[in-house]
């Protein structure tokens, strides 16, 4: 089976032994504590489950400037994104202190992790622009991640950390959320050697179904693990409740029985485009996937990416050998009325741009958003069903 990124094993940072749990939440009820921005809480979430394997806790400002600026840690370890824990004050806390981290997601905040302080550096206006600008490729507060980035606190707190729970993600999404350790071990148990997994934020629309079987034919995979996020989302995206309901509906009634797992990981969204499709490709190798399809505008968000940035970047600034995972790269899909079905672009040369009908998430929700129903080209009926009915009941409330 594929190797996790950076070490032999996987070393999920969620606390399973049953007396260092009941130690820790002693421990934790006495010790100063400190109430996390969303961001720290679903990095928590990720180091708990694996995904962030072979991370041991939170970066320091030093492994966070080196990431944003040459994706790599000061120890060398390939990573696209500083992982890091931003509050708002530090005070009585030095290196070696230790606190409680709680959960700003779930009510009443209760203590999602414990950590050992490494330390807590303020961090200048000018080291944020300098991180935003290299995640992100854009400083614009407008950006959603950006605006995001750009809320929380300037003090980095930094520090292995040991977690207690998958904060809301696991009562919320019982028969979706998994942990990498959960998935690869899944795919061991199916006995599965070639897993392309798939990233979606949206509902499966026609072309999002035709690129998880496209990549399945044409890599002879054994099977698909189409992997949603369940974290936070800007606003206008569809909620995940309702996204995880049209993904189940798509595969159960058009991909053959027991060939695609459906299954989410805890983390808000970052629209960070090229950056976070190499986040993307760690977190799946982590979990056990073989390919990650990347497409056109991956984690992208209005004009920032050009359409194909997110591809170029492996390329470009992956080092040889940095990753085990590979990328299936795929062009623009959209519905040909020639061939009345969907096809990569670049492989339709004798099409002129009327015989193709675009399809895109976004397009999707305008429609729905004016109550028109998405056409067969777009989405399958029982999708586009669960979607109207989401719409209506939206617009109802
Ligand atoms: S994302 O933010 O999670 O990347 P989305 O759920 O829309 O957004 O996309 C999931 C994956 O499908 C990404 O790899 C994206 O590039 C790809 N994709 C979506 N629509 C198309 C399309 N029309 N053509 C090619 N790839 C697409």
């Amino acid at each position: 089976m594929i190797k996790p990124h950076g070490s032999d094993q996987l070393n999920p940072l969620f606390v399973a032994d049953q007396q260092r749990r009941q130690a820790l939440q002693q421990e934790a009820a006495a010790l100063p504590s400190i109430t996390l921005c969303s961001a720290a809480a679903a990095n928590a979430v990720m180091l708990a489950g694996g995904y962030f394997n072979p991370l041991q806790g939170y970066m320091n400002l030093a492994d966070a400037l080196s990431v944003a600026e040459s994706m790599q840690t000061t120890a060398g370890l390939f990573w696209p994104v500083p992982i890091i824990n931003m509050v708002d004050s530090a005070e009585g806390l030095e290196a070696g202190s230790r606190v409680a981290l709680r959960d700003p997601n779930v009510a009443g905040n209760p203590v999602l992790a414990v950590m050992t302080v490494a330390a807590a550096e303020p961090v200048s206006e000018q080291q944020m622009a300098l991180m935003a600008s290299a995640i992100f490729a854009t400083n614009d507060p407008q950006h959603p991640g950006v605006a995001a980035f750009n809320g929380t606190g300037r003090v980095m707190l930094s520090g292995p950390i040991e977690v207690l729970n998958y904060s809301y993600f696991k009562e919320d999404f019982p028969d979706t959320f998994r942990t990498a350790v959960q998935i690869r071990d899944e795919i061991a148990a199916r006995g599965w050697q070639k897993v392309v997994a798939f990233q979606t934020r949206n509902p499966m629309h026609r072309a999002h179904e035709e690129l998880c079987r496209m990549a399945m034919e044409r890599l002879g995979a054994d099977g698909c693990v189409v992997h949603m996020l369940l974290g936070k989302l800007k606003q206008g995206d569809i909620p995940a409740a309702v996204r995880d309901a049209s993904i189940r509906t798509m595969v159960d009634n058009y991909f053959p029985a027991n060939s695609v797992m459906v299954n989410g990981y805890g983390f808000d969204m970052l629209y960070a485009g090229p950056r976070e499709a190499v986040l993307h490709a760690i977190f799946r190798q982590n979990m056990g996937a073989t390919h990650l399809i990347v497409g056109r505008d991956h984690a992208g968000v209005g004009d920032y990416y050009g359409a194909f940035d997110a591809q170029t970047i492996f390329d470009q600034q992956v080092p040889a050998g940095a990753l085990q995972i590979e990328i299936f790269k795929a062009d623009h899909t959209a519905y040909s009325k020639k061939l009345g079905r969907v096809v990569m672009m670049n492989e339709a040369p004798d099409h002129s741009p009327e015989d193709f009908i675009l399809l895109s998430g976004t397009k999707v929700r305008e429609m729905l958003g004016n109550g028109i129903a998405p056409p067969p080209e777009f989405s399958r009926p029982e999708v586009a069903q669960i979607l109207m009915d989401y719409y209506q009941s939206e617009a109802g409330a």
